[in-house]
């Protein structure tokens, strides 16, 4: 157990203040598994690869259903007996699994490829030539396409914003078991979603994704109402904004702040779209889009996207053992909570060569290399997490595709050299996914001639 001072909140604090540094040092001391105290709970942390690997591929073993049963009623107010039900488990995450697959995510990424486009044309006429905050440019237009994509037109979108940014703020104090007495704000905000997406189901939105009218399907047909229906989205709404937003934030932050900037990229997507041109002649890129981001290989913004999903996400999958279970050389017992921490392999040496740098270009020169002997994984999850722990990353990776693309191809951006505020990782969200900026930067954005 890492030690600690204050018996209830226990390391809590020290982890709120600096996640890396708590991880890592606690790692250095006692191994890759170490037991914590917060907020009353004694977790297990475990760090290596291996070992993670270990835990997510003995899932009769160790535990999801407990968390996201347990979560999604807490939080999301969704019927407990939906979450228990056999069609939740048998129907709709099969559902969610095929829909969000590499080869079922197709269709809503050209939605979301349409969207993007159009919300850019209009937010650049907006801010063109004008000194704006990034997070203004960025993070409504990534959280517009996306509801625009699964969920259609019809979708509250501007009116869930802020009850969305209200309850996001406090996500991670409520993973991690403060008293909802304490999170006001975001109990609202939830409350507030759950309104306007029963209202959104009881309204038409024939315009919806085929995952989103599919699965509305099956739970209507248990005799559900559109409250629960709302709510059931209202949870995937949140998994959806909380990364795929923020991630692409921070991709362009971290590149524009390289020396080179952004150009490389823009670079390799002029050449392709020549390519492209020179072998459709008279056809304008923008009404092929989908089909130009779906099929060209952009080599070195594939690896940008994979490098910032590594650089800037903070996830812990946790699990409850349900038998007694040796890992690592310690022995759990049943109803013990174990916990995964993928930025600590996100951010390890032996697996990541020069871990803390972000290096766009990283997943292009190290295709596989070998250190100390060991061979050490060439992609951003090495313990094979990405497919298993959650399917939406497939839709993040391809949105984050179309949406840089769309945007370089319309527009130059350079940061404000007037501005010297930089934004920092709010790196207390630990746990959440993309994590979320603390300040922010201006830049300036003009249309490409
Ligand atoms: C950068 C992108 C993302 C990251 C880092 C991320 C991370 C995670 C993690 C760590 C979990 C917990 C899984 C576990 O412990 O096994 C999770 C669950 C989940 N994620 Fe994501 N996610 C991302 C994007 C998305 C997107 C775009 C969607 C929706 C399209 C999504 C939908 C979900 C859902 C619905 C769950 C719950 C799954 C379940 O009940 O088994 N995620 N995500």
């Amino acid at each position: 157990m890492v030690s600690h001072l204050i018996p209830w909140m226990g390391s809590a604090l020290e982890i709120g203040r600096n996640p890396d540094t708590f991880f890592n040092r606690a790692q250095r001391k006692y191994g890759d598994v170490f037991a914590v105290k917060a907020f009353g709970r004694d977790i297990t942390f475990v760090v290596s690869p291996s070992l993670i690997s270990e835990v997510h591929r003995k899932a009769q073993k160790y535990d999801f259903g407990y968390y996201r049963v347990t979560l999604t009623t807490e939080c999301f107010a969704i019927p407990t007996s939906l979450m228990k039900s056999d069609p939740l488990s048998k129907v709709l995450r099969p559902a969610h699994h095929r829909h969000l697959s590499p080869t079922g995510i197709g269709p809503t990424i050209e939605f979301y490829t349409t969207a993007v486009w159009d919300l850019l044309e209009k937010e650049g006429s907006r801010f063109a030539g004008v000194s704006t905050p990034l997070r203004d440019l960025v993070l409504p237009v990534l959280y517009q396409s996306s509801a625009y994509a699964f969920f259609g037109r019809s979708c509250p979108v501007l009116e869930s914003y802020q009850a969305f940014n209200d309850f996001d703020t406090d996500f991670h104090l409520l993973f991690a078991g403060v008293p909802r007495i304490f999170l006001r704000k975001s109990t609202e905000g939830v409350a507030t979603m759950n309104r306007l997406f029963e209202k959104y189901f009881d309204g038409p939105h024939e315009e919806a994704s085929e995952y989103v009218l599919e699965s509305e399907r099956v739970i209507r047909d248990q005799g559900y109402d559109s409250k629960a229906v709302g709510a059931y989205f209202v949870c995937f709404f949140f998994a959806l904004m909380t990364n795929a937003p923020n991630a692409g934030y921070w991709m362009i932050i971290l590149n524009l702040r390289r020396e080179e900037g952004v150009q490389p990229l823009v670079d390799e997507i002029d050449e392709a779209v020549t390519s492209w041109k020179q072998q459709n002649p008279g056809q304008e890129i923008e009404d092929h889009l989908y089909e130009f981001v779906s099929t060209t290989e952009l080599p070195l913004l594939t690896s940008t996207i994979q490098e910032t999903l590594r650089y800037v996400t903070s996830s812990v999958s946790i699990r409850r053992v349900t038998e007694p279970v040796e890992l690592g050389g310690y022995r759990f017992d049943e109803g013990d909570e174990v916990a995964c921490v993928t930025r600590s392999v996100h951010l390890d040496e032996e697996v990541h060569e020069n871990a803390l740098e972000y290096n766009p270009r990283r997943y292009i020169d190290q295709k596989r290399f070998s250190k100390n002997g060991k061979i050490v994984a060439n992609h951003s999850m090495p313990w094979g997490g990405g497919a298993s722990m959650c399917a939406g990353r497939h839709f993040a990776a391809r949105a984050l595709k179309s949406f840089m693309v769309s945007l370089l191809i319309r527009y130059t951006l350079e940061i404000d050299s007037k501005c010297s505020e930089r934004p920092v990782f709010m790196l207390e969200r630990v746990g959440t996914g993309a994590l979320q900026p603390k300040g922010d930067l201006r830049v300036i954005l003009h249309a490409r001639k």
